[in-house]
């Protein structure tokens, strides 16, 4: 359930849908009269296609209790934008109205996500009720500095949507990883061959940005190690940007140490240019050949590390596809392999979605079906927390 109320930030609220709608949910809105004002019931209608909540002696048609019945069968509900008014009233018991009746109603987990002027967000008052909802479990996305409808500029906005996205599948992620380092490296590697060339690969960074979002949202401390990406890091996480297979092995060796899984999506590139020119090299005087080196293996060199980890590699395959995975287990010493076979449409590099197998030390062999890449995260996840478990 969504619940919006009075505030001018009322229309970033169909984002906050929208946005849901995507990771798969189905959204039910509940408003106040005063975020009617703003924004239509008849807009959130359209777009959730499902009846709003909003007034109910008005809405005479119904033959159930609609503050009662929007709260069935709820997984989770979230208050964006939350003012300062609903935020008092759920604090004080208060149910003056549909949205407020319903959040008395609630059995789910709720994540509030405040937005108004910042001198009424400082308000001993409203910092009061928030420390008692939190209290009681609600989870808060707090608002931002920034510039506010009114002319100031402090903290009172209401947070970023992909904010409160992830703070919504944490609400729903199981917490199996509570407490746990989890080291993740995504994203290609770039060697240079001179200062304007380079050798790598497709990789976009999708598939181990879902596995750093997805470990966040199941409680872990997730240090996330990326090549070169057009993505954003996920809320929660320790980024650490890297260009190089050897400034990767760097960064992954120095932070190994702390992590208790170590799951290696990054398609490093296995070789590099045996010489690097600093400047750019003419064309003119274009040697023929280009005389490669191999990289050092992370995945291998950590798999002969002593150290009580779980190490998780990923392998992009054409042919042999599960032969050569367990080949790759064994050699590299892992506790589980995630292969793509990439000749397979909708799987591997650059697309939003993948179909892997996964094995683990055991001999287990799951096959996932064509899937996006946050539940592909999501099921390597849960089976890395039940490895973790034996
Ligand atoms: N990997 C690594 N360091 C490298 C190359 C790869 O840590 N220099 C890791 C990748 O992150 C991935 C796994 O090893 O988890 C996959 O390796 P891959 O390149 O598929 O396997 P190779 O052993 O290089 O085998 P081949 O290329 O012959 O299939």
């Amino acid at each position: 359930m969504l619940g919006v109320s009075g505030s001018i930030a009322a229309y970033k609220a169909l984002d906050i849908l929208r946005r849901l709608q995507e990771e798969g949910a189905s959204v039910r809105v509940a408003m106040t009269k005063n975020a009617a004002h703003f924004v239509s019931p008849m807009t959130f209608l359209t777009l959730s296609r499902h009846p709003v909540l909003w007034d109910e002696f008005r809405d005479s048609g119904r033959s159930d209790i609609g503050h009662i019945a929007i709260t069935e069968g709820l997984d989770l509900a979230v208050i964006a934008p939350a003012t300062a008014n609903v935020i008092g009233k759920l604090a004080a018991g208060i149910a003056d109205d549909a949205l407020t009746s319903a959040l008395l109603a609630l059995e789910c987990p709720l994540v509030i996500a405040p937005a108004m002027n910042d001198r009424m967000y400082r308000n001993p008052v409203v910092q009061r009720n928030i420390g008692f909802l939190r209290e009681q479990g609600v989870r808060f996305v707090d608002p931002e500095e920034g510039p506010l409808a009114c002319g100031a500029i402090g903290q009172g906005r209401l947070a970023e949507t992909e904010r409160i996205v992830q703070e919504v599948a944490s609400a729903l992620s199981p917490r199996s990883l509570a407490g746990v380092t989890v080291l993740i490296t995504a994203g290609p590697t770039r060697e240079p061959i001179d200062a304007v060339r380079f050798i790598s690969n497709p990789s976009t960074g999708r598939m181990g940005f879902a596995l750093a979002e997805a470990a966040r949202n199941r409680g872990a401390d997730v240090i996330l190690i990326s090549g070169p990406t057009e993505l954003t890091p996920p809320w929660g996480v320790s980024h650490v940007s890297v260009t190089t297979a050897a400034e990767m092995r760097r960064a992954v060796m120095d932070s190994a140490g702390k992590a208790r899984v170590v799951i290696m999506a990054a398609a490093v590139s296995d070789f590099r240019s045996a010489e690097r020119s600093e400047g750019k090299i003419k064309k003119e005087s274009a040697p023929e050949v280009l005389r490669l080196e191999r990289t050092e293996d992370i995945l291998l060199e950590l798999g002969r590390t002593p150290g009580k980890r779980l190490l998780v590699g990923f392998a992009a395959e054409t042919d042999s596809v599960i032969q050569n995975a367990r080949q790759k287990l064994k050699q590299k010493n892992l506790d589980m392999i995630v292969v793509n076979d990439i000749t397979r449409q909708g799987a591997g590099f650059g697309t939003d979605t993948n179909a892997v197998t996964v094995l683990d030390r055991s001999g287990a062999v799951t096959d996932l079906p064509l899937m996006k890449k946050s539940e592909v995260a999501a099921r390597i996840l849960d089976n890395v927390a039940e490895l973790l478990q034996k």
